[in-house]
């Protein structure tokens, strides 16, 4: 067998893809965690914002440099940056053989096959249909206990700023069995967890001789498999987030009581250019709705700060949001201009970078007190924790998720990862909780 390193970068749609890819090559290809020794490495790319291409960018001379030195090497660039550069890329880039765009994972080998004969060797080619359904993902890179799932692709959403859309092309789902049939091997492989990924699973839409089913409906078919296995999901979008899906993550034990729920700003006028279709009140009203019926949910989000024409006001107004939301985590952002879309198109780009900086510095200084103060409502609480593995601190401690995603550790005593334990929860930081397990 030859030698297959993957590297993946962005979001987790992009580590699913992998396993994806990863599963077509495995005829002929083994996973290694070694790039030194590889015969083909795939660089998995992220298009979100302009540093993340640059770092992608830089680690491709790093690859050329060592392919000098092993010639039979070959390397492929997948992913969103495939699809946004597409041929451009091979030009730019000596040290690639081949292309691959989201869409167009079956055909990796015979890119491989183009690319050893010599010639130009790339594929972008978006689909309306293609899910990956009948794939069975190689999963190379998960810790045996949480897994993802790829339940659909593309995003139809069109916010003013994001590439998505452009990238990865129209929205679609998988069907519900085979999404099924994955969750129960996994459950089978002995995983205790599975988060079904898409860029915005809330508008999950399978139809079948008139059957449809939405994403509520199979939430509770993956939770209904196993009181063991938990269930997660990310990401959503505001906009569609129902309160059927709401009662849904309710109702059931092992569905868990942690929704992403990206805001990106705080005022309807920005909201409005960013192309959200829902204003500050109708967002807050959600979260007023999430906080009555899941009263022990937490809830995270992403910000964007210096987008255009952003002022002051419309600044204090995301940081007065995010005071009232209280989230308990949040990825925040500098906004990035990315060609064609429309913000790229319609708005200068008129935040300067010193400003952008003191506005994201603002909001990371203010989530860092409200992920402290959530934690600190858990202190003295008790929570059921998955066990992932042992902590990086020390060999010590275990460290797990309890239902409400946050991080929790403990001293390991004689339990095992994949174990559920009680942890009573001691102290905290604002990234982690500090416990002990209980009730033994
Ligand atoms: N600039 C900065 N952040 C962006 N995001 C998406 N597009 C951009 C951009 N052009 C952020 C959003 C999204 C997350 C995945 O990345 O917050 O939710
Ligand atoms: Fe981008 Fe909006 Fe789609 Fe998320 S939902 S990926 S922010 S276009």
């Amino acid at each position: 067998m030859k030698k297959l390193f993957i590297e993946t970068y962005g979001c987790q749609m992009n580590v699913a893809d992998s396993e994806v890819v990863a599963s077509i090559l495995s005829n002929e290809y083994e996973i290694t965690e070694e790039e030194r020794t590889a015969d083909l490495v795939l660089i998995n790319t992220c298009s979100v914002r302009d540093n993340a291409e640059q770092r992608i960018h830089k680690r491709l001379r790093e690859l050329g440099a060592i392919k000098k030195r092993r010639p039979g090497m070959m390397i492929g660039l997948l992913g969103c940056m495939a699809e946004r550069l597409k041929d451009q890329l091979l030009k730019d880039e000596p040290a690639l053989d081949f292309v691959a765009g989201p869409d167009a994972y079956r055909s990796v080998p015979n890119l491989i096959e183009k690319a050893l004969s010599g010639e130009d060797a790339y594929n972008v080619t978006l689909s309306k249909e293609e899910t990956y359904d009948n794939i069975m993902p190689l999963r190379y890179a998960a810790n045996g206990v949480s897994g993802f799932i790829s339940i659909m692709r593309g995003c139809d959403n069109f916010c003013s700023y994001c590439v998505v859309p452009f990238t990865r092309g129209r929205e679609r789902s998988r069907s519900p069995q085979t999404i099924l049939a994955e969750a129960k091997q996994l459950l089978a492989d002995g995983y205790k967890e599975v988060t079904l990924l898409g860029q915005n699973v809330n508008s999950y839409h399978y139809e079948k001789e008139g059957k449809v089913t939405t994403f509520a409906d199979l939430m509770e078919m993956v939770a209904l498999l196993s009181p063991q296995l938990r269930v997660r999901f990310a990401t959503s979008h505001p906009k569609d987030i129902s309160d059927e899906l709401i009662h849904v993550i309710a109702k059931y034990p092992n569905i868990c009581k942690f929704i992403h729920l990206p805001v990106q700003a705080g005022s309807t006028s920005m909201l409005q250019r960013m192309h959200r279709v829902y204003t500050r009140e109708q967002y807050l009203e959600r979260i007023a709705t999430i906080k009555r019926v899941i009263p022990e949910c937490s809830i995270a989000t992403d910000i964007i700060a210096g987008f255009c024409g952003e002022t002051e006001e419309e600044h204090q107004a995301t940081l007065s949001l995010m005071r009232e939301v209280g989230y308990a985590s949040a990825y925040m952002f500098k906004y990035s201009v990315r060609d064609n879309t429309y913000a790229a198109t319609h708005f200068p780009d008129d935040i300067p970078e010193e400003l952008k900086t003191r506005r994201l510095e603002e909001i990371i200084a203010l989530q860092q007190q409200l992920s402290l103060e959530s934690n600190q409502q858990d202190v003295g609480k008790t929570f059921e924790v998955l066990v992932e593995g042992t902590s990086k601190r020390s060999d010590e401690q275990l460290f797990g998720r309890t239902s409400q995603n946050k991080v929790a550790i403990f001293p390991r005593g004689n339990h095992q990862k994949g174990e559920y334990v009680h942890v009573k929860i001691l102290s905290c930081t604002a990234a982690t909780l500090i416990g002990e397990v209980v009730g033994e």
